[in-house]
């Protein structure tokens, strides 16, 4: 993974990562719905977010297009990730997912597909076939996983490789509450950007006390600071929001620096129970 320098002056906030490059700053859309979905959808790309997160899921993918499509934003300065459902990650069934997502955004090409959870019942040669197939036949510009801890991780970059392509990304659960350090490092070894979904702990983090006295102290908003230090480890953050003070303010994250004692404190927030997205089909996690 080659992240570009951000920091004060707005350098570009990218990450490079196998032949992707992926904004570091993206909209996440889960639970947004309808005009709720299509109006911050709409907000984030005024004010400057590059980077949409949708999901076969989330059931918002024609809302997603439509606002893509109802921007004045040329479709390749726009990076466009969905997923496929656990259920649908045999080798066929992702195939079809991954076409019928593209169908409901009414797009040629999605400029990452991820499965968007490990499958138990499902071999994950043949889950992994099928992103590759995906990306073979142009459905993905890239692929990449969702929710794997490292030994899942490593199977699945072997098994890619296999097949001639590089994982670009694993989205997961990160936030100041949770230690991600050994599934960070697995990716960083591998050349796979990071992904935080979750980023503000679903917005319970936004209170914490040390937080909001490093806000204090920044002039900043305790969002603000919890999304600087996901830049800052250069990561990818995907923040969800419908209400546009905060859409706004967790874009406005590019003109000031935490400092290593910042940063130090915030990871130093993790707890052994920190973790909030886990359903009971989760693979066996790494922490
Ligand atoms: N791959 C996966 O399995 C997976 C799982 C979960 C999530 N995700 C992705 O990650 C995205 C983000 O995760 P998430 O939606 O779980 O949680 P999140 O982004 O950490 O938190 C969203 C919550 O924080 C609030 N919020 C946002 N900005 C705020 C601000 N500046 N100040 C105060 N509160 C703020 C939002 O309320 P308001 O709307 O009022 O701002 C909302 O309630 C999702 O939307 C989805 O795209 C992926």
């Amino acid at each position: 993974m080659t992240p570009s320098k951000i920091g004060p002056g707005g350098q570009a906030p990218f990450v490079e990562a196998n032949g992707a490059r992926i904004p570091q700053r993206g909209f996440g859309t889960f639970q947004l719905r309808d005009d709720v979905c299509r109006k911050a959808v709409s907000a984030a790309l005024d004010i400057g977010y590059r980077h949409i997160d949708t999901a076969a899921m989330y059931g918002n993918e024609v809302e997603v297009g439509e606002s893509i499509r109802d921007s004045a934003i040329g479709r390749g300065e726009i990076f466009v990730t969905t997923k496929v459902w656990t259920d649908d990650i045999e080798e066929n069934a992702l195939l079809a997912s991954a076409r019928a997502s593209l169908g409901r955004l009414r797009l040629e090409q999605v400029d990452l597909l991820l499965i968007h959870w490990p499958n138990r019942s499902i071999p994950l040669s043949s889950s992994i076939k099928g992103l590759c197939r995906a990306r073979d036949e142009g459905l993905a510009a890239h692929i990449g996983v969702s929710n794997f801890p490292v030994a899942l991780l490593e199977q699945a970059v072997k098994l890619a490789a296999g097949h001639g392509h590089k994982l670009v990304a694993n989205q997961c659960e990160n936030h100041p509450r949770l230690d991600q350090s050994k599934v960070i490092a697995a990716c960083e070894a591998h050349g796979i950007a990071f992904t935080s979904y979750s980023p503000l702990g679903r917005g319970d983090i936004v209170g914490d006390e040390v937080i909001g006295q490093i806000a204090k102290a920044h002039s900043r908003k305790p969002s603000q600071i919890i999304l600087r230090w996901h830049l800052q480890q250069k990561i990818v953050a995907i923040p969800r929001s419908s209400t546009p003070g905060h859409i706004a303010d967790n874009f406005a994250i590019d003109d000031f620096e935490l400092t290593g004692s910042d940063i130090a404190r915030i990871s130093a927030l993790h707890r052994a129970n920190g973790r909030m997205v886990t359903p009971a089909f989760a693979p066996d996690w790494d922490v």
